[in-house]
């Protein structure tokens, strides 16, 4: 078994610690709120630590699924940062979706003290958080990967080497550019089935087994035709996610006019007030268009 600590007690990092501690592993958890911590010591065991220093300290690996860029690089560097309560030849695995920019530049400041780095950035959702069941798409030396794939194999239905530091963070780019456009016309389908009359539901049930279906479609096309998106991934983070992917994509020539249009979308939808909304309320933009 190992030691871990585990930074950031989230919607996601908070259910995918209490799987390495049901696991068996040694888990020592911090979080900015600190109530949070010591509400998941409560229901898990373990210890929560003040700082990520504190949390670092003699653990074999660190993972941290906190918010953005900024947060990754608090959380890392610094005093109170876990950088400088980790050993040399331990392992510091980021969960956070961020860029591939950030995940380069802390990856060759946790090589300068001798600390390996893997990216690890998750898709399944709070659902897969809670069930153990997510996706990961990791970046890292092999060597490093073979570390922490038993560990994240607690919360992982799937996790593979994508490559080098920051192949994660680019696989998880291209997830959210295929989500951006799916849900997009999704909601125009949904849409477009309502103002024709038909029944939207039975509309999916015949046409979801066929080359139009999806993930979304299943579990989503529901609550887009109720008008509820008070649940799952939020416009806000799903901004923060296209604005890595916009960025990187200029840095590689890779075009994404689709992607930087319905970027501009959930704009509007956060001027609706849907920034916590689910990102499937692109319809909720078109049916406010449509009146
Ligand atoms: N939610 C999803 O469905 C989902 C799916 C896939 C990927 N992700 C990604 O996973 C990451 C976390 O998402 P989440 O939904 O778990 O977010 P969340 O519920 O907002 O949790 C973020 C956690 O990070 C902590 N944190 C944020 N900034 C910090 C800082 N500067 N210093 C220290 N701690 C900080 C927060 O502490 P406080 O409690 O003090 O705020 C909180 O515990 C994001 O990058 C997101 O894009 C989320």
């Amino acid at each position: 078994m190992t030691k871990v600590a585990f930074l950031g007690m989230g919607v996601m990092g908070a259910p995918m610690a209490g799987h390495l501690a049901k696991a068996g592993h040694d888990v020592v958890v911090y979080n900015r709120t600190a109530a949070k911590a010591e509400d998941w010591v409560s229901e898990h065991g373990g210890a929560a630590a003040t700082t990520p220093r504190a949390a670092a300290l003699g653990r074999e690996i660190v993972m941290a699924c906190v918010g953005n860029d900024d947060d990754l690089r608090e959380v890392c560097l610094g005093e109170d940062g876990a950088f400088a309560g980790m050993e040399e030849g331990s392992l510091f695995v980021d969960h956070t979706t961020v860029s591939a920019e950030v995940t380069r530049e802390l990856a060759a400041a946790a090589a300068e003290k001798g600390i390996a780095w893997v990216d690890a950035p998750v898709s399944g959702g709070q659902a897969g958080a809670e069930n153990g069941q997510l996706v990961i798409m990791c970046g890292g030396a092999e060597d490093d990967y073979a570390r922490a794939e038993p560990v994240m194999d607690a919360f992982a239905k799937l996790t593979k080497r994508m490559g080098d530091v920051g192949a994660g963070q680019l696989t998880k780019m291209v997830n959210q550019i295929c989500i951006a456009g799916l849900l997009q016309g999704l909601s125009e389908a949904m849409t477009f089935a309502q103002k024709a009359g038909l029944d939207g539901v039975a509309v999916v049930d015949v046409i979801q087994g066929g080359a139009a279906g999806s993930w979304q479609m299943v579990n989503r096309h529901e609550t887009m035709l109720a008008g509820e998106y008070d649940h799952g991934f939020a416009v806000d983070w799903m901004r923060k996610d296209l604005a890595i992917c916009l960025a990187e994509a200029e840095n590689l020539g890779a075009p994404l006019p689709g992607t930087a249009l319905v970027d501009q979308f959930y704009k509007e939808v956060q001027a609706m007030g849907g920034g916590r909304w689910d990102t499937s309320s692109l319809m909720a933009r078109l049916q406010k268009l449509s009146g």
